[in-house]
């Protein structure tokens, strides 16, 4: 069958797409990104906040119509952290067949042939998202990982490699405890496994992905092996030059990982540490469990061991109870770290979380835009003063592929397309060169900034 396939959300998301579009083609389907020509559509949902359930919503609007009109045959399959969370209300759906959690994704291509044949809905879904998933199920998930192929076609050379599965963190806002589960590590020797395996394939740029990956902690034999250790592990591997590691959670963050970074040089020196408030009132009502000079007393931490460090945040405005000296404490905080850049997000209540039930959304909506709009000034300014700073400079840049806006760098009539990539540190380089070039890593010297972006020439 030819299969489309669409993914909402993070990079977690991602990763659970490029592996099920492996084992799909594993076991003989088509992928097409043409829905048109679609036997299956398969959505992989997010319900981090409620505007992206939305989109999930007038999407599967669309794909009703699309079934109603002209294609009744076609199968509609929602996974991820929605199938999770509104399960019953989703194969209720006039536009849906399949609906798997994302600790379930092993059986999808099973799912999709039971509908084709049955015509009728089928369903997994994790009974109870907080128990511990048994033995069998927590080594099923880590072959699909193993035995499918997580590179992601967009970035050539690059893949993602989940270290660990769900959080135990309970911010107090957040759906992700609730939607994938208990924290569970997986076993290094797979980990490292699958990272010979994808370097012998031709990846050179590694990222290991958990909701909170300084929590990583797995014990075999006599051994507990925690964050550095992988770091440590995965530098040994041939083919394998830059690795980068998100998210980081701001408590807990030993000193051994920013020294892996410092004395390691295959390990990026960037950091993703979300503070998501200034405040230590909003804080504590956040369940984040330190206090804002303690984040920064990590920050400073982070900047003597690794000087070059760059640092990139998530701040969620308007949460409940945020007046405007808690928000002007968050943009002292933004000024203080200067991050090298950061998400900023408007406080969106999820069904079922602490804060929805015992707290109420109290700030207006219009005060969360403006406050959001502001923010995000503050960082731009910051961002477009520190990056000045590489004027000049020579970096190594991991090429993506084109760039999508064309000519934002007019250097002369250049004749070369315009491509895009990133430095060890994550900075966004644009600079001409031949399209071949995607997945390579070159040396290009900057000679203009913006807040987003370094322009240059390959030297
Ligand atoms: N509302 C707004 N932003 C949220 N995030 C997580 N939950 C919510 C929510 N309910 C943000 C946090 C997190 C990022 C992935 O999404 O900043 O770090
Ligand atoms: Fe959500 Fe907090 Fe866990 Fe991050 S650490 S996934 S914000 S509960």
């Amino acid at each position: 069958m030819k299969v489309h396939i669409k993914s909402f959300g993070c990079q977690m998301n991602k990763l659970d797409t490029n592996l099920v579009c492996s084992a799909l083609k594993s076991a003989g389907h088509e992928i097409t990104d043409d829905i048109s020509f679609a036997d299956v559509v398969l959505l992989n949902t997010c319900s981090v906040r409620e505007h992206a359930e939305q989109r999930v919503m007038s999407h599967l609007g669309n794909l009703k119509n699309i079934r109603q009109k002209s294609k009744p045959e076609m199968i509609v399959v929602v996974f991820g952290c929605m199938a999770q969370r509104i399960p019953d209300e989703l194969l209720k759906h006039p536009a849906v067949d399949v609906v798997c959690g994302p600790g379930q994704i092993p059986q999808i291509p099973q799912l999709i042939s039971m509908a084709a044949k049955t015509r009728r809905p089928a369903i997994s879904v994790a009974e109870d998202i907080r128990s511990r998933p048994a033995d069998v199920q927590i080594q099923n998930l880590d072959d699909f990982e193993y035995e499918n192929d997580a590179a992601a076609p967009a970035l050539p050379r690059q893949a993602f490699v989940r270290i660990m599965h769900g959080c135990n963190k309970f911010c107090t806002y957040c759906i992700v405890p609730y939607v994938r589960g208990p924290e569970i590590s997986r076993p290094p020797e797979t980990i490292i496994r699958q990272i010979k395996k994808i370097a012998s394939g031709g990846v050179r740029q590694i990222t290991l992905l958990g909701q909170t990956v300084n929590s990583y902690k797995y014990t075999a034999g006599d051994k507990t092996y925690n964050l550095a250790d992988l770091l440590a592990m995965a530098s040994e591997i041939e083919g394998i030059e830059w690795i980068r590691f998100v998210t980081g959670h701001p408590n807990n963050f030993g000193d051994e990982i920013f020294k892996a970074m410092a004395n390691l040089p295959k390990v990026c020196r960037y950091l993703h540490i979300p503070a998501q408030s200034g405040s230590d009132k909003i804080l504590k009502a956040m369940n984040r469990g330190y206090t804002r000079s303690e984040y920064i007393g990590l920050v400073e931490r982070a900047r003597s061991i690794v000087p070059d460090i760059a640092i990139a945040g998530d701040l969620i405005v308007g949460f409940s109870g945020e007046t405007e000296k808690d928000y002007f404490e968050t943009v002292e905080l933004v000024e203080q770290v200067r991050y090298k850049n950061c998400f900023v997000f408007k406080y969106s209540p999820r069904p079922g979380t602490r804060a929805d039930e015992k707290l109420a959304d109290d700030v207006p909506d219009e005060v969360k835009k403006q406050r959001n709009i502001h923010l995000l000034e503050v960082q731009k300014q910051i961002s477009q003063q520190d990056n000045r700073r590489f004027i000049g400079q020579t970096v190594k840049v991991m090429v993506e592929g084109t760039s999508g806006k064309a000519h934002l760098n007019k250097a002369g009539q250049d004749p070369l397309p315009q491509m895009i990539g990133r430095t060890a540190g994550d900075y966004i380089v644009v600079f001409n060169g031949e399209s071949c070039l995607a997945g390579e890593f070159v040396n290009v010297k900057i000679e203009k900034t913006s807040a987003l972006t370094l322009f240059g020439r390959m030297v």
